[in-house]
């Protein structure tokens, strides 16, 4: 059966797609962020995953206010990218893999879940960047993708406990699928952040931490919190912890984590990275 090794958390903000195109990851502003994702590098190297979950949001590119899913995923053979105005120039297509993601709306539904289902679908700077992050550049040509967008954008967005059972779903989609592929799972975006209103700028970087140690080890203590909460305490954007909740609920043992970074501020956001060994 096809198997998750792990699971990523990472920051997806357009300023590191821009940063990686400009080449100046060795600035001070950027240095301390891009050295953290050395060692994930190298261990998705090592890992070789056949197949990449990644979690992200529609930032408005295909998925406006005027049509949002709360959850959609992708089941298409391959996904292209568009210029969203940031500045980060497009990427090749990435590949998709349409037969666990078929398999995964099949187990979805059957359990209660209705994402709508994307067979054509453009991918923004949410799934883009993490993985141009972890595939240096652009290097991401032998593993195939499975988008799971979370509307994270316009109220009523979906709570953490269910963005979490979400995860739960999937993971146990995928551990039921009849291949013997290896699987990593990408929660991307957060961690505190808010961009406008009377608090843009606002971080709350203890909390930031305080998620990432219940990652590792009480995952449903963070699945208490609303909507309103999150906004309250990570702020306005902060929401986008669900991405990191749903690739937590896929890992479905017990988890170890063998690397974490949090550099703050960047781009307005507290930027998280964690790496969790599914045991
Ligand atoms: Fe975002």
């Amino acid at each position: 059966m096809a198997k998750i090794i792990g699971g990523i958390g990472s920051s997806h903000i357009p300023a590191i797609g821009a940063a990686m195109d400009r080449g100046i990851g060795d600035t001070p502003y950027w240095k301390d962020f891009f050295d953290g994702y050395v060692p994930v590098r190298e261990w998705l190297r090592r890992e070789g995953p056949d197949i990449v979950i990644l979690f992200y949001n529609d930032h408005g590119l295909e998925m406006f206010l005027d049509k949002k899913p709360t959850f959609a995923i992708g089941a298409a053979p391959e996904y292209h990218n568009a210029d969203e105005g940031w500045g980060i120039k497009p990427i090749p297509p990435v590949t998709g893999e349409t037969e666990l993601s078929w398999h995964i709306v099949d187990e979805l539904v059957e359990n209660d879940f209705d994402p709508t289902v994307c067979q054509e679908i453009k991918v923004d700077h949410g799934l883009t960047v993490p993985l141009s992050l972890m595939y240096p550049g652009n290097s991401y040509q032998g593993v195939k993708v499975i988008p799971v967008c979370i509307n994270c954008e316009r109220h009523p967005m979906p709570k953490p406990s269910r963005c979490y059972a979400l995860g739960r779903a999937i993971g146990a989609a995928v551990e039921s699928f009849g291949g013997d592929q290896k699987v990593v799972v990408l929660g991307t975006g957060g961690l505190s952040h808010q961009l406008d209103g009377e608090r843009a700028g606002f971080l709350n970087t203890e909390f930031d931490r305080e998620c990432m140690d219940k990652l590792v080890s009480d995952p449903e203590a963070l699945t208490a919190y609303s909507i309103e909460d999150l906004v309250e305490i990570a702020g306005a954007q902060g929401v986008e912890l669900n991405m990191w909740l749903g690739m937590r609920g896929c890992l479905t043992g017990r988890v170890r984590e063998a690397h974490r970074n949090l550099v703050a501020p960047i781009s307005n956001t507290a930027a998280g990275l964690q790496l969790l060994l599914n045991e």
